[in-house]
């Protein structure tokens, strides 16, 4: 199946990023968010880094001008209904995403695929909203998605072998390299990743040592490009905890216990970066 445009929706750290490296690549974008102003932000973040990309002799002015062009503001998830493949990066949240699918199902065409770039809740539960289980997928990206190579693709257990391949093709036509994973709580990347970061956050709880200190260990003792607590904040403290929960639900087994530090901030508001403080504060 041939893809030619793209809705991206979510136009937080996420969906901007999916939206920009999409346009990049010569897809046709439109970018919703149920917050308008997300959407400006969001446009106004990836000509910033287009610009950098320009002054750094990464690609051309006139690359950059044809990409802002292919990416432009959506009016509501109506505008859904002229694209070919819908990337969902909205509040990892079941009620709310599956609410959305439902919707997409309505509005969108019957060749339309929807993926979810969810971090860890189940695809087959996310497809089961929706009339198009066979052309539901995980599509899921890495932060900061310009730079990140990997893409991780979910089959629910309805996904089609031809909704499958076309997303190994189009995440390839993204310039990343996709790995095919099945439907578990937090897949592979946050299976691993995240029982690590709330480990280091227990840590931080237990006194070991400080949050600038256990980012030394893994930094330079491991080599990491970030430490652990720097990589929560810049992930956000609430997505953190929600695959926490998802995780801890899913496989019933008390190793994956969210931190009570970690729900302790996320209550208290410290989300991380994208709030100005979480581990660490922000400008
Ligand atoms: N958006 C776009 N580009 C960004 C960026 C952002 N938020 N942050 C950094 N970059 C770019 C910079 O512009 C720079 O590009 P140039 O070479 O063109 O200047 C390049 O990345 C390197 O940046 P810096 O030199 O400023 O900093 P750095 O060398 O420390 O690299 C980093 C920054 C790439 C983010 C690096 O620290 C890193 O790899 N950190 C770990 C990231 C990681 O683990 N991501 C996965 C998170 S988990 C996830 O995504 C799954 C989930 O479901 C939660
Ligand atoms: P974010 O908080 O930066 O952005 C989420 C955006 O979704 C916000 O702008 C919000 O206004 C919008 N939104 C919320 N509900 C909506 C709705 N019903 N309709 C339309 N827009 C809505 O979050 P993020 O970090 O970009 O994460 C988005 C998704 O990507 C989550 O599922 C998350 O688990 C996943 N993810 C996050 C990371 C990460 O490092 N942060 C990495 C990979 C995947």
């Amino acid at each position: 199946m041939t893809i030619k445009k793209v809705m991206v929706i979510g136009a937080g750290q996420m969906g901007s990023g999916i939206a920009q490296v999409n346009a990049q690549a010569g897809f046709d974008v439109l970018l919703y968010d149920a917050n308008q102003e997300a959407i400006e932000k969001g446009l106004q973040h990836i000509e910033k880094l287009l610009i950098r990309a320009v002054d750094k002799e990464r690609i051309t002015e006139d690359e950059k001008t044809a990409t802002l062009k292919r990416l432009q503001p959506a009016k509501s998830l109506k505008d859904a209904e002229s694209c070919d493949l819908v990337i969902e990066a909205i509040v990892e949240n079941m009620d709310v995403k599956t609410k959305v699918f439902r919707e997409l199902d309505e509005i969108t065409p019957e060749h339309t695929i929807l993926a979810t770039n969810t971090s860890s809740l189940p695809i087959t539960e996310i497809a089961a909203a929706t009339k198009r289980p066979e052309k539901v997928i995980g599509m899921h990206f890495m932060n900061p998605v310009p730079v990140m190579k990997l893409v991780e693709v979910i089959r629910g257990i309805q996904t089609s072998d031809e909704t499958y391949e076309t997303i190994a093709k189009m995440s390839e036509a993204l310039g990343k390299t996709s790995v095919e994973v099945a439907d578990f709580p937090g897949f592979a990347a946050n299976r691993i990743l995240m029982p690590m970061i709330n480990e280091a956050i227990y840590a931080v709880y237990e006194g070991v040592a400080t949050p600038e200190d256990i980012d030394t260990v893994m930094k330079l003792g491991m080599n990491h490009p970030m430490g652990p607590l720097t990589l929560a904040d810049f992930i956000g403290l609430d997505t953190c905890l929600y695959i926490m929960e998802v995780l801890y639900e899913g496989f019933g087994d008390s190793k994956y216990r969210p931190c009570p530090l970690l729900r302790k901030y996320v209550k208290a508001g410290w989300l991380g970066k994208k709030s100005g403080r979480g581990f660490y504060v922000y400008d």
